[in-house]
């Protein structure tokens, strides 16, 4: 098929898994233990350290030019998502500077991306996949923080993080259209698409049972 029958198809079973993480009861923001605005926030550093990282990685070993001006800009997106998330921690009343989010290691969806090797894998998983999670996620986040009263931080989320992380599943798109052309290629990104989605829905359930967290933002 052609790559961009190839998209829609696999766009379409990723919407159909993504609506796994997005069970009706998720969307019930609850603010009760420990599921406050701050500490997601903290795990948005997280998130957003890891993603820059993996896309800095991918830059290095990238032939495309096109593909290394992507993941540039996503770089860039996501350090500067880290930056915004501190600022409104720090206005939250939680100093950063002493905050590193990786001193209990790398996650388990960071060091998978880390093992993709080709363009339309690292493309398909990283960007055209990963971000469409966090689109997801972000939509609950943000939901949740005006349940809670946080308007602040759901401006934050509304107006600047959430168009950056559709931007970068986009570009994930663009890319796959031009590059997912044969059905060796499709085969590779649809097999990184699902074990993206498998690990996002893992740790969902690891971060439910383990914390009572269901509203983590994405990136
Ligand atoms: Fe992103
Ligand atoms: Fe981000």
């Amino acid at each position: 098929m052609d790559s961009e029958a190839f998209v829609k198809e696999l766009d379409a079973e990723n919407q159909e898994l993504l609506r796994r993480l997005a069970p009706e009861a998720t969307l019930k923001p609850e603010v009760d233990g420990d599921l406050t605005v701050v500490n997601l926030l903290k795990v948005a550093l997280k998130n957003e350290i890891e993603a820059s990282e993996s896309a800095a990685r991918w830059m290095a070993s990238t032939g495309e030019i096109d593909v290394k001006l992507a993941l540039a800009r996503q770089v860039g997106d996501e350090a500067k998502h880290y930056r915004l998330i501190a600022d409104r921690l720090r206005e939250l009343g939680f100093d950063t500077r002493e905050f590193n989010p990786l001193t209990k290691g790398y996650g388990p969806l960071f060091q998978y991306l880390d093992t993709l090797e080709t363009t339309v894998e690292r493309v398909a998983a990283g960007q055209f996949t990963r971000e469409a999670i966090a689109i997801v996620k972000n939509a609950q986040f943000i939901e949740f923080c005006e349940a809670a009263g946080d308007e602040p931080t759901a401006r934050l989320y509304r107006d600047i993080i959430e168009p950056d992380e559709r931007h970068h599943h986009d570009l994930g798109r663009r890319l796959l259209l031009r590059y997912a052309t044969t059905p060796e290629a499709q085969a590779a990104a649809r097999r990184a698409s699902q074990r993206t989605l498998e690990l996002a829905e893992e740790l969902q359930a690891l971060a439910l049972k383990s914390a009572g967290i269901h509203h983590a933002p994405g990136c």
